[in-house]
């Protein structure tokens, strides 16, 4: 498993916007799409490229593209949040979508998967999978599940925050799993929320806190 937790200034004091239970839903908003841009950034940072030649004004330069492209896949309903700063360094990737919800119940929690919506591309391309929070990584093993069905190639969780219990739980399962993340928070606490964390990403996105 690789573990990239972003160490970077202005990563830092997104996530702490996105900490305090005073941020609005549109600083919320905004705050998330800024740090994804970093992780997103950070993400694609040993990304395969082919070398491309282009004519500028004054002749041809060469350059490159990225090959592949890279697909994402946000993680419905917070992952939404994600996905216009992800596009706007990928404006050109398949999108595909998968639903998700954690049911929290005095058992614990379980996840159900209700929507799948992916494009018929993915075979072999590396998957940017947008989720803001690992929390005990039920949703991420379901939608890993999900994408390999597929046959993806490799698959990069881009999560806003961590908790330890999740990440043990995908090495385990997954250990081929990279991971980009801007922080690995304490614990979860007995709801299965990460400490301290956010709170609900969902809700804080869509104002139904
Ligand atoms: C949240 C979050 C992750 C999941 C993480 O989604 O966005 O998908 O919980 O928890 P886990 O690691 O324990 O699976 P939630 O199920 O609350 O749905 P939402 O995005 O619709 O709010
Ligand atoms: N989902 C969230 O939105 N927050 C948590 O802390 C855990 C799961």
């Amino acid at each position: 498993m690789n573990i990239t937790v972003v160490d970077h200034p202005v990563a830092a004091a997104l996530l702490t916007r996105l900490r305090d239970k005073d941020t609005d839903v549109e600083e919320f908003r905004q705050r998330l799409d800024s740090l994804t841009f970093l992780l997103v950034s950070e993400a694609l940072a040993d990304a395969t490229s082919a070398p491309a030649q282009v004519e500028t004004p004054l002749g041809p330069a060469e350059g490159s593209r990225l090959d592949p492209m890279p697909a994402i896949v946000p993680v419905l309903r917070a992952g939404l949040g994600m996905l216009d700063a992800a596009l706007r360094l990928l404006p050109a990737a398949p999108v595909g979508f998968i639903g998700m919800r954690r049911l929290e119940s005095p058992d614990g929690v379980s996840h159900e998967c209700y929507l799948e919506s992916l494009p018929s591309v993915l075979e072999d391309r590396p998957v940017l999978v947008l989720d803001p929070m690992l929390a005990t990584g039920g949703s991420a093993a379901e939608v890993i599940r999900v994408l390999a069905a597929s046959g993806v190639g490799r698959v990069t969780m881009v999560c806003a925050l961590a908790a330890p219990e999740g990440i043990e739980a995908l090495r385990s399962s997954v250990p081929d799993i990279r991971i980009v993340t801007a922080a690995v928070d304490s614990h979860l606490n007995e709801q299965a929320y990460i400490v301290p964390g956010l709170g609900d990403a969902g809700d804080r996105l869509y104002g139904a806190a």
